[in-house]
């Protein structure tokens, strides 16, 4: 069984997940909206592996014997800035959840949850890819400053963004 305290604290995840997803979406559709399709696209990909980032925490504490208790979920900005302060936006709230999870890995720790290292473990991982992917994004951005054709460019890779591979 695993404790009250880490299974509270992985509740309050899951929320941070799907609090996650919808900002990726409503990032989508501003950027749908001044007609970045390819960043559109990108946000898109981005919010439904959110929305699998909050499923394995969730499948984690049923398998568990943990309730599974929904929270609230805030309501994400509709407006982000320019395309770059989107993705450095982006990089931030990657910063945040990544130290959301390393303060659960710590827990862990402490209470000598092995299986909860172990499934969080994933997620640091996961983190450190999310952070590099919209890092190199934003530095490619702050290179091409304001090249209107390299951001044209930029849209048609990101664009071409598939589902991630890496799934076990
Ligand atoms: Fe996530
Ligand atoms: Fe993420």
């Amino acid at each position: 069984m695993i404790s009250n305290e880490l299974r509270e604290a992985i509740n309050e995840q899951i929320k941070y997940e799907l609090y996650s997803a919808y900002m990726y979406l409503a990032m989508s559709a501003d950027c749908a909206d001044r007609n970045l399709l390819g960043f559109a696209h990108w946000m898109n990909m981005q919010a439904r592996e959110e929305v699998e980032h909050a499923m394995r925490f969730y499948n984690f504490l049923l398998e568990r014997g943990g309730r599974v208790e929904l929270h609230e979920i805030e309501k994400p900005p509709a407006e982000y800035g320019s395309p770059l302060e989107i993705m450095q936006k982006s990089l931030e709230h990657e910063r945040f959840v990544t130290a959301r999870i390393n303060a659960l890995y710590d827990q862990a720790l402490q209470e000598n949850d092995r299986a909860a290292q172990v499934m969080l473990q994933w997620f640091i991982t996961e983190q450190v890819e999310e952070e590099a992917s919209i890092d190199e994004i934003v530095q490619r951005m702050k290179m091409f400053g304001a090249d209107g054709a390299a951001l044209f460019m930029l849209d048609r890779d990101l664009g071409a963004r598939g589902p991630e591979e890496d799934e076990e």
